[in-house]
């Protein structure tokens, strides 16, 4: 606290990201970061853009990412915009197009930045209680609202909502945008980029941090209606016009190119993923269904705070969520590659030999 903040720096709860220690072989499942590294073009990308040119400012349109982007998913490069990060991406979504006189409608459980923004942005805002399951009930949206947003598949749930269900909330949801945050989505769910052309009102934001194992380059990206993507921009070119450097451009280009080597470890995630949740039920967790690159589990009789404590005396670290209580007992694991799995495995089965 101090007298030289502002009123609204007062009020701010900041996110409060996973933690980055820096230690040695440490298994670290804790932020859903990819256990693959990027493409080796990406590598080779930005090996050849570390020149002379870098005294020059980056193209403030990224044109050419843009483009790159559009082709990937048959859209127009007036329909992307790119921003630092999928959270920079949504940080303008809030400002430019959640903020209204009706509040902002978003699940009781979800990604934790939603109500930081709300905070910054000073955005009203109603959560929506999940179901008993935890599933999202699309029927429970139809109120008075300036907006809605969700993940999917939902975090830290990792639980997947069908298109049949996106399309019925976007039906009885007509006048306000229906946002639907794809960060995970390339792990087995399905995607809504098709609805675009159809609903002016959807739009849908990606990030290359997890798919494309690029968290430490920054790049997200939100595809839509021209009119939302013009919103954006002029969000953007109101707070900085550079958000895209000339190393994240070259990076996400060549990652949005390779497609072989995406599919190829995204197939590698989910096979990962598969083999660790039959280790865990057979270790007495119960884990919910999952179309993303993490999986939240609870066991039967040891509660989330012990289990990620006595992973973390074993140099694992998970991520746990005290609140809401009803999401206490669970720990959320981000799939790695089969020997962390291995580890993981090896270790709760030591914690639980007695159980
Ligand atoms: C649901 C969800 N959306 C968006 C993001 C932001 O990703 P990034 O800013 O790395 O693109 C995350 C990051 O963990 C996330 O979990």
């Amino acid at each position: 606290m101090s007298k030289f903040w502002s009123d609204v720096v007062h009020k701010l709860t900041p996110y409060v990201p996973g933690e980055q220690p820096k230690l040695d072989d440490l298994v670290k499942l804790n932020t859903n970061e990819n256990p693959y590294g990027p493409s080796p073009k990406v590598i080779e990308a930005l090996k050849l853009e570390a020149a002379d040119s870098l005294r020059l400012y980056p193209d403030p349109n990224s044109d050419k990412l843009k483009a790159t982007i559009a082709n990937t998913y048959g859209l127009k490069s007036n329909q992307v915009f790119v921003g630092n990060g999928s959270d920079e991406v949504l940080a303008h979504v809030f400002q430019a197009l959640l903020k209204h006189s009706r509040p902002l409608l978003f699940p009781d459980i979800t990604y934790s930045f939603y109500p930081v923004y709300c905070g910054l942005y000073d955005i009203e805002y109603q959560t929506i209680p999940l179901a008993e399951d935890f599933t999202i009930s699309v029927e429970d949206y139809d109120l008075p609202n300036g907006g809605i947003i969700f993940p999917n598949p939902n975090a830290p749930t990792g639980i997947p909502l069908a298109l049949d269900k996106i399309e019925k909330l976007l039906k009885i949801n007509t006048q306000s945008v229906v946002v639907v945050d794809e960060a995970y989505v390339d792990f087995g769910t399905d995607s809504a980029v098709n609805l675009i052309n159809t609903y002016p009102n959807l739009l849908v934001t990606h990030t290359l941090s997890k798919a494309r194992s690029l968290a430490g380059l920054r790049v997200g990206y939100a595809l839509g209606a021209t009119d939302l993507i013009e919103a954006l921009t002029r969000v953007k070119d109101s707070f900085n016009s550079y958000p895209i450097d000339r190393f994240a451009s070259a990076g996400a280009i060549a990652a949005m190119q390779d497609e072989a080597y995406f599919q190829s470890t995204c197939g590698k995630v989910v096979a990962t993923r598969k083999s660790l949740v039959k280790d865990l039920i057979d270790l007495g967790f119960k884990v919910l269904p999952s179309g993303a690159n993490f999986i939240f589990a609870k066991h039967q009789v040891k509660d989330g705070a012990e289990l990620t404590a006595f992973l973390r005396r074993k140099n694992i670290i998970v991520r746990h969520f005290k609140l809401p209580s009803r999401i206490a007992p669970y720990i959320r694991i981000t799939i790695g590659t089969d020997e962390q799995s291995k580890k993981l495995i090896n270790a709760l089965s030591e914690f639980l030999i007695d159980v």
